[in-house]
């Protein structure tokens, strides 16, 4: 579904990706995990075009993203069509909702279906309510974000994520804005999206989700992907480096043996 080669991204002559190799397939779980500053964020935004690539390759299920080198290694741009496309094939979640403040919980849900899929406002308004019921918020449809709670709006702003019928999401520590008691609430959504097969790339230092939730778990360190395996190898035999990030990240000390599958989603 994604799949780079050799992304580099420097910003002002400095890098902050280096030769990112990465290939996630259909349904797949994937957290990232690493230092700040690491370079976790910008790698989410060069799939999602939120920042041009100093050069690599990404592509979307089978589309380049944004620029491609042609053969001469110069990077060429996308046509619009191709970038409107990945608009609809890439959501993103963030850690600061980014909902529209002055729009209700409803609006903000249709905005993208029908601005940019020019879906008819009563079919887009019908999906946005089957989605504000799955994410728990569909009595609150008519609020405006300022009166929901941090958890309420990252529930919207996943419930808006969905509405583009995306074939990716891309999270990026989508529940460390929040106070620790709301977290579990956005934590289970994204749980059961998991279940249902979406394809998703997680950036989180909630290693609970990290271990019991993800496929594969990559750590980054310098721009670089330096460890990357299941979260069983990943959290159990984690290299020195992993280790010392692992101990300044609160919760780590549970994190030793396997669970079933089943026990996995209680454990979230
Ligand atoms: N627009 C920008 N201009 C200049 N430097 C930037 C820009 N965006 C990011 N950087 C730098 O790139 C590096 C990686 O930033 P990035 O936000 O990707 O890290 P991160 O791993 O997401 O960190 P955190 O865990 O703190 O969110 C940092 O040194 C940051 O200062
Ligand atoms: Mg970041």
């Amino acid at each position: 579904m994604i799949r780079i080669r050799g992304l580099n991204k420097a910003f002002k002559g400095s890098p902050v990706l280096s030769d990112v190799h990465l290939d996630i397939r259909e349904g797949e779980v994937v957290s990232i995990i690493g230092p700040s500053g690491a370079g976790k964020s910008t790698l989410l935004r060069c799939i999602n075009l939120l920042e041009v690539p100093t050069s690599g390759e990404i592509t979307v299920d089978g589309q380049p993203v944004q620029y491609k080198t042609n053969a001469k290694g110069k990077l060429s741009l996308l046509s619009q069509f191709k970038v409107s496309w990945l608009r609809t094939s890439v959501s993103m979640v963030f850690q600061q909702f980014h909902l529209w403040p002055n729009k209700t919980v409803l609006q903000n849900i249709i905005e993208g279906p029908v601005l940019v899929k020019k879906i008819p406002r009563e079919e887009a308004v019908a999906k946005a309510e089957i989605l504000l019921e799955k994410v728990g918020m569909l009595g609150k449809k008519l609020e405006y974000p300022a009166n929901l709670s941090g958890g309420q709006q990252q529930r919207v702003a996943i419930a808006r994520a969905l509405a583009m019928e995306p074939k990716v999401i891309l999270f990026d520590e989508p529940t460390s804005a929040l106070d620790p008691e709301l977290v579990h609430e956005v934590l289970e959504i994204m749980v059961k999206l998991a279940q249902e097969g979406m394809t998703m790339v997680v950036v989180t230092h909630e290693m609970n989700f990290a271990r019991n939730v993800s496929d594969r778990v990559l750590f980054i360190e310098n721009g670089r992907i330096v460890k990357e395996g299941t979260p069983h190898e990943m959290f159990n035999h984690s290299n020195a480096r992993m280790g010392s990030f692992l101990k300044s990240i609160h919760g780590h000390t549970d994190l030793k043996g396997d669970l079933p599958y089943e026990s996995r989603i209680q454990s979230v």
